[in-house]
């Protein structure tokens, strides 16, 4: 047996990540009752990769094979060609990010649970129910963590109104996971405008801006002042299927600074000590997606997963039951009906209809009594859950 103890923070943290827990208690259900179930629990994309994306990796990966063109370590950061189609991205919604203001990565949870490294001991703030990522990394590190309500009288958008002043990393998603809700430029102004104020950093995690629709802004760098104080994480897994491939950015503007520091390259310098980079066979992948074919064949799915949120908030409405998101993010939020936590409201929804979604409380305290449906299914298995919910008790 070793003698070097384990890292006391994770004490500190629940046995299971949620997922894994969700994926156990699944798993013991079909052992002991056999049969299938829908899966509406973790957002994993439910369609294969498009072809424009398929025929970009066959290539590349021809290339990785011959002797004159291939490729050893990635640049630092990423290639040129995949930074500069992200900035051709942010154009195309009229915002102007430099190339070399982008770094990329292996995916929305490494690329936010590692960046808060690069700053010295601070607070961390963030908005409950929330994505378990940026908390438990939160508590792994040391950082106290402070929690800003959502709840149905603020439709789970919480403002930064109350909040102690001091400069924290704050993190923020939207549209947001898990409650779907998404902020409209005034909301997200007041957490611009708050992180100015304080001298926070504004980690804005926009891995579902894809989804994000007219009247809501689908990055953090559409509201003024954002550049000076503000991060962003863009990821390929929702928008494009890469769940299993793995690839992401981090936007860091040249304003954003950390006393004398230029926060970029501290992120550089954290990177290349702890990350050699996303490889040249992905990173061609995620090029492709982003080209015109590519958007076309990407959207494909992304209007699928839309369409499957909307036909659950449909049925929600319907029932009288409050929800939120579903419209502008492929999640649906829903108060657990009949007062039931969101223990017993899972339990009852996989022995009653088969279908597996996620508790709120494992979302955080702000969650507890509520629950959360992915759209990322196919046409029929969301058509299928929707009869199984017509059909059961639990929703009368
Ligand atoms: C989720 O279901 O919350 C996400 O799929 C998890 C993730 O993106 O890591």
């Amino acid at each position: 047996m070793i003698k070097v103890p384990a890292a006391r923070e994770f004490s500190a943290l629940e046995k299971n990540y949620l997922f894994t827990e969700v994926r156990r208690k699944t798993q013991k259900f079909l052992t002991e009752n056999g049969g299938e179930v829908i899966n509406l629990g973790i957002g994993d994309v439910a369609f294969p990769l498009p072809p424009v994306v398929v025929e970009a990796m066959v290539k590349a990966t021809l290339e990785m094979g011959d002797n004159a063109r291939f490729k050893g370590y990635p640049p630092e950061g990423g290639y040129p060609f995949l930074k500069e189609a992200i900035a051709g991205r942010y154009l195309k919604r009229g915002v102007k990010i430099d190339a070399d203001e982008i770094f990329i990565g292996d995916g929305a949870k490494s690329d936010t649970s590692s960046f808060p490294d690069i700053f010295g001991r601070a607070d961390v703030l963030i908005t409950d129910p929330v994505y378990p990522v940026y908390a438990d990394s939160s508590v792994l590190r040391g950082n106290r963590v402070t929690f800003v309500r959502g709840n149905k009288q603020n439709r789970f958008l919480p403002s930064p109104r109350g909040v102690e002043k001091k400069p924290y990393l704050i993190f923020l998603c939207s549209p947001n996971n898990p409650s779907g809700a998404a902020y409209g430029h005034d909301g997200l102004k007041e957490w611009v405008d708050f992180a100015l104020e304080t001298g926070s950093a504004l980690l804005f995690d926009a891995a579902y801006s894809a989804f994000a629709g007219v009247g809501v802004p689908s990055s953090v760098f559409e509201i003024d002042g954002a550049r000076e104080c503000c991060a962003e994480f863009g990821s390929f897994s929702k928008s494009a299927g890469f769940t299993g491939l793995r690839c992401s950015w981090t936007v860091v503007p040249k304003e954003l600074k950390c006393r004398k520091s230029q926060v970029s390259a501290l992120w550089k310098r954290r990177q290349s000590v702890k990350f050699n980079g996303v490889s040249y066979v992905i990173q061609r992948a995620a090029e492709a997606a982003l080209s015109e074919r590519g958007i076309t064949e990407c959207g494909h799915a992304v209007e699928i997963y839309k369409k499957n949120a909307a036909a659950f908030t449909a049925f929600f409405k319907a029932r009288g039951i409050w929800h939120t998101g579903g419209e502008l993010s492929p999640y649906v939020w829903i108060e657990c009906p009949k007062n039931l936590s969101s223990v017993e409201f899972f339990n009852g929804l996989l022995s009653g209809c088969r279908v597996v979604g996620t508790p709120g409380s494992g979302f955080g305290k702000a969650g507890e009594g509520f629950f959360r449906f992915s759209g990322f299914a196919t046409e029929n298995a969301a058509a299928e859950a929707v009869r199984r919910f017509e059909r059961s008790d639990l929703f009368r």
